[in-house]
Formats: C-alpha cells, sequence, structure tokens
C-alpha cells in the first residue's frame, strides 16, 4: 500500500497520519509519503525496524535521488540495512547514518514519526523539541 500525504506544514500541537501501523511490516516494505520540508514538497519514507517506525526523507546523501529500488523497498537482502538503489549506499535503518558506499559519514535526513492508537504520525516541529 502506498501512503500519501500531501500539504504537511508545521502547525502547532500537530501531527499527520502517514500510515496505519499494521502497514508497516518489520523489516518490510515501507510506505512512501510527501512531505513540506524547509518550504518544499519532497518524497519521504518509512520503515520498521526493530519494532520502531522510522522515517527519512528520500533522498540519498550521495546524490539528491530516491533510494528504493522497487517503489517503496528500502531494505538490502540482509534486512539489516536501508540500501540506495543507484550506487548502493548502505544506511542503518534506526540512525540513517551511511556506513558504506561514496557518502559513508553522511546521513539521511531523519523525520520524527511516533504511533499512536494504530497509526504512524508525522509529529509536527512543535513536538519535536520534547523528545
Ligand atoms: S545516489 Fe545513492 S549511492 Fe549514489
Amino acid at each position: 500500500m502506498r501512503g500519501q500525504v500531501r500539504g504537511i506544514a508545521p502547525v502547532a500541537d500537530a501531527a499527520r497520519v502517514i500510515c496505519a501501523s499494521d502497514a508497516l511490516i518489520e523489516r518490510g516494505k515501507g510506505v512512501r509519503f510527501t512531505v513540506d520540508y524547509q518550504g518544499e514538497s519532497r518524497p519521504a519514507f518509512a520503515i520498521r525496524f526493530d519494532g520502531r517506525v522510522y522515517a527519512y526523507l528520500n533522498s540519498c546523501a550521495h546524490i539528491q535521488v530516491e533510494l528504493d529500488w522497487l517503489e517503496a523497498e528500502f531494505f538490502d537482502q540482509s534486512k539489516l540495512y536501508l540500501i540506495c538503489a543507484t550506487h548502493g549506499a548502505t544506511y542503518e535503518p534506526n540512525s540513517g547514518y551511511c556506513v558504506l558506499g561514496p557518502c559513508r559519514g553522511k546521513k539521511l535526513v531523519s523525520l520524527p514519526v511516533r504511533e499512536r492508537d494504530g497509526e504512524v504520525l508525522l509529529v509536527m516541529e512543535s513536538d519535536t523539541n520534547h523528545g
């Protein structure tokens, strides 16, 4: 299932639903969405790893291209890392840190998400300062 959220903008004490929690299977297919980031509409994705949901801009730290090798497929074969389809940059799913490839040492841009009442929420800026 492909999640589509458009027009996300920072609103005080607000959050946007990305998808249902059960749409994100452990180390399985991700959910793509769009987010307003620094005034631009940008592609993003969420995945589940070790029980937690993580979300990142869908933009490689090497060159600004989307990572998925098939739509919403972000994990490598080992299911331990996220991988960029273009040149194989390999990222830790829980930090977005690139551990292998042309942008080693750089990071994906992480987006603040949390789960509540069976939904995955993108948490707006006013909430992110509270941990
Ligand atoms: S664009 Fe992702 S590794 Fe080069």
